[in-house]
């Protein structure tokens, strides 16, 4: 690894931002070069916006699930969300950044106000190393590691891992897809420039399935995953699913293989319509739960054995819904009986994610109904894929 791994990030990120999405940035070189007394009160200022706005209510929701509680935060800026959860929760909380400054900052705060003895600060290298820090109850991540590549991202990740308990929480705020749709698209090495200002080197779009694969192969389940504030952000709270501490040595693997392109092979039932234009849509019939189409996976799930064989697979579609929504499932190999994940995929002007789970003995097509009583719905599978689940 060079040592330009986390540089350009570490030059844009001396600039973090205020205490709302409406404030402006700020360098915190030059914070650090207030008196102290004005840079408290500017800190306490900021803080005092973020704890009355958009993100205000995770104050609330999370004061239970940490209090007492000890947290490592990934990209934790100026410290705001931290230090009110040491202060209102009696979280221990442990400052992790790739800025010292940033640091520099929420050190000299935290000693002003009295809160040495319940914090840690963390400086991240370009090693990315987090071995000289204990365990943790949770990782709180808001607004940081999506603004690196995936791939590092996924290292980083890879070493953060090894220290959070059993049971214990990855809750992350990110920009939602839908955000990145409107946006227009861009390549992530531009898009933050929108979200985050000018100097800004990278950010990517993420929903709890993209964090899962971020974090695999550890397993997550997840708690909450939903998007607020006007398709600005997306908060996603997972709960790590293993009972023993993740072994560094299991983040070596090379990634599972995959089966793609299974959208080829979708079959639209004789009930509903192929419509001739528009790249194959179907259009089912009016009745609630009137079959739409069928995929079957038997195929893709022999060519993934025996590395699927006992295990939990993951479908991965892409789905264009016009008009009306469908419901999707996955059955038995007859396409009659649900026997994994279903999911509702509605009328939307962008394509859509779903991801649905089960087990590899129990599966065997993917079955598409219609899901709005009395109108036809209209509409296509654009890509299909089937890995082992993560
Ligand atoms: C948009 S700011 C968010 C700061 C803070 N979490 C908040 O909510 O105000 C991004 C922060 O993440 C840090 N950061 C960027 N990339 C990071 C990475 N790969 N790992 C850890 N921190 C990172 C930056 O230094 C910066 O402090």
């Amino acid at each position: 690894m060079t040592s330009e791994t986390l540089g350009a990030y570490r030059e844009k990120w001396r600039e973090v931002p205020g205490g709302s999405s409406e404030n402006e940035r700020l360098f915190s070189t030059d914070l650090l070069a207030l008196p102290s007394a004005d840079m408290l009160a500017h800190w306490e200022e900021q803080a005092r916006r973020r704890a009355a706005g958009d993100l205000a209510w995770r104050n609330r929701l999370y004061l239970d699930v940490l209090r007492g509680k000890r947290v490592l935060e990934l990209g934790s800026g100026l410290g705001y969300d931290g230090l009110h959860f040491v202060e209102s929760a009696g979280a221990h909380w442990t400052f992790a950044d790739i800025v010292p400054d940033n640091l520099e900052v929420i050190r000299r705060v935290a000693g002003a106000r009295g809160f040495g003895a319940q914090t840690a600060f963390h400086y991240i290298g370009d090693d990315l190393s987090f071995d000289a820090l204990g365990e943790f109850d949770a990782i709180w991540v808001s607004g940081s590691i999506h603004h690196v590549p995936f791939e590092i991202q996924h290292r980083e990740a890879m070493n953060v891992m090894p220290h959070l308990v059993p049971g214990g929480r990855w809750l992350e705020l990110v920009y939602p897809r839908e955000r990145w749709l409107l946006e227009g698209e861009q390549p992530f090495s531009s898009w933050g420039r929108s979200t985050d200002g000018d100097r800004t080197p990278w950010v990517e779009w993420f929903d709890a399935e993209k964090i899962r694969a971020r974090l695999a192969p550890a397993r997550f389940e997840v708690l909450l995953d939903f998007e607020f504030g006007a398709s600005e952000f997306r908060w996603v709270d997972l709960r790590y699913a293993e009972p023993h501490a993740f072994d560094p040595a299991r983040a070596q693997k090379p990634l599972e293989r995959v089966v793609t392109g299974l959208a080829d092979r979708v079959q639209i039932d004789p009930s509903a319509q192929r419509l001739p234009f528009a790249g194959g849509r179907l259009r089912t019939q009016a009745e609630l739960w009137a079959r739409g189409a069928t995929l079957d996976l038997a195929g893709a799930i022999a060519e993934l054995a025996p590395l699927a064989s006992g295990r939990e697979l993951a479908l991965d579609l892409e789905v264009e819904v016009d008009w009306g929504a469908f419901v999707l499932c996955l059955s038995d190999r007859a396409a009659m009986n649900r026997t994994g994940g279903a999911a509702v995929a509605a009328a939307r002007p962008w394509r859509q994610r779903v991801t649905l789970r089960g087990a590899s003995a129990d599966i065997g097509s993917l079955l598409v109904r219609n899901y709005h009583a009395g109108r036809r719905s209209i509409g296509r599978i654009v890509t299909a894929t089937l890995r082992v689940g993560t």
